[in-house]
């Protein structure tokens, strides 16, 4: 009886030892083969809005970005994405090899276990009350990154991940994209007529939000953070438009890109490298990316043919809109598509087409836009 039950448990062992074997030779390979990540984490404003903002603010009639012909590239419909087709956040996960990272908000309450975005389209890093008491309006989203970290831990994690266990190594097998945040601080206030030595001194408090997010996910253990800088704004047909200015010195010569707004916006990317370099020093076993969006997209802004932008890279694709061509319409939700987006940068004078977010996108994963590089062998 003893010697045949011992012999059963051995039996057992050599099985589940056998087994253990095999499932972790498969779980190597499969890693391996596919991706370092099993999932994206996304945060951030309409540059990562992979669809959230339809179904967390439903608006009647649909907001501008929920009509054609936003999403007419490569969904055929609109996604809630703000763009004709996929963004960066989108182009990353297919070089990683994982699905599109679905959107918190999806109306289904089904995100778990896999990618999820808690990017907001019009989010701001800080929160209302800041802009509230220096008097700038925020039109469209009233969610700033700390309401979509709390989304995270206090609507997402406990619904998916019960065990402290099984939110580290969710964790810490994702790559947990912070941003672009920020933007919108500025956007807002800037376009609003606030002057560039006020909205500069939001600076520092945005610096210290983003920073302030990416120290609380290291300690619910995240180990990849991407964080992603400005794109060059004074190259965007909605500010070159709103400050259009007589004097040439005003005007980068190589892009026709305004000087001033693109200086601002590095201010904002030194600021938040500098910081990024700072937290990655107290957690050596984090790494902490540095996605510089600026110099990837400046890539276009100074050779658009090279990248197949034919109509160049400043203007939006309204014939009869002023010189940037921004169909005001567009933001209404009544404009015409553009016939061809893939030859030009500016989708509707804010955002940018899929084709530039590809070519950023590409820069990041491939051309080593990223400091330090993104691992090559995981895309
Ligand atoms: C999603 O979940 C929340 C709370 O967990 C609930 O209030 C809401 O009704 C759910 N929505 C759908 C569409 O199931
Ligand atoms: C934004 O949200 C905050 C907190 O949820 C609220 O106090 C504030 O009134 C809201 N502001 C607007 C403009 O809706
Ligand atoms: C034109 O802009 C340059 C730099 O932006 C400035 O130094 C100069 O004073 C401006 N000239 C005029 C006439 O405003
Ligand atoms: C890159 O990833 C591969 C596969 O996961 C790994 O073996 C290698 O050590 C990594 N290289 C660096 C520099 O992290």
């Amino acid at each position: 009886m003893a010697s045949s039950s011992s012999y059963s448990t051995i039996h057992h062992i050599t099985f589940f030892l056998f087994l253990f074997l095999i499932l972790s030779y498969q779980t190597k390979r499969a890693c391996a083969s596919s991706s370092c990540f099993k999932s994206i984490i996304g945060f951030g404003d309409s540059l990562a809005d992979t669809g959230n903002l339809p179904h967390l603010y439903p608006s009647e009639p649909p907001l501008f970005f929920e009509m054609p012909p936003y999403g007419e590239t490569f969904f055929h419909h609109p996604t809630g994405r703000c763009s004709d087709g996929r963004l960066i956040i989108d182009f990353i996960a297919q070089y990683m090899g994982l699905p599109l990272v679905p959107p918190f908000y999806d109306g289904k309450n089904s995100s778990g276990g896999g990618s999820v975005n808690f990017a907001v389209a019009g989010a701001t890093a800080l929160p209302d009350s800041f802009f509230v008491s220096r008097g700038v309006e925020v039109r469209h989203a009233n969610i700033s990154l700390v309401d979509q970290l709390r989304w995270f831990k206090d609507k997402f994690l406990p619904k998916f991940y019960h065990k402290p266990s099984d939110r580290q190594n969710f964790l810490k097998a994702s790559m947990v994209l912070v941003g672009e945040i920020g933007g919108n601080d500025y956007n807002h206030a800037l376009l609003g007529g606030k002057s560039k030595e006020l909205v500069g001194t939001f600076v520092p408090k945005v610096v210290g939000v983003i920073s302030s997010a990416i120290r609380d996910l290291i300690k619910l253990g995240a180990a990849t953070l991407v964080v992603p800088g400005n794109l060059p704004i004074g190259c965007s047909a909605t500010y070159l438009t709103q400050f259009k200015s007589s004097n040439q010195s005003d005007y980068d010569p190589k892009t026709g890109c305004l000087n001033w707004l693109n200086k601002f916006a590095r201010y904002h990317n030194n600021m938040l490298r500098a910081e990024v370099d700072r937290i990655q020093k107290k957690h050596p076993h984090t790494k902490i990316i540095y996605a510089d969006y600026y110099n990837a997209a400046m890539r276009f802004y100074l050779s658009p043919h090279k990248y197949g932008f034919a109509k160049g890279a400043l203007a939006a694709c309204c014939p009869k809109c002023g010189p940037y061509k921004v169909d005001t319409r567009v933001l209404e939700g009544g404009a015409k598509a553009c016939k061809d987006p893939s030859q030009y940068v500016s989708w509707d004078g804010l955002h940018l087409t899929e084709a530039a977010y590809r070519v950023i996108a590409k820069g990041l994963i491939k051309q080593s836009y990223t400091i330090p590089p993104i691992n090559s062998s995981c895309a």
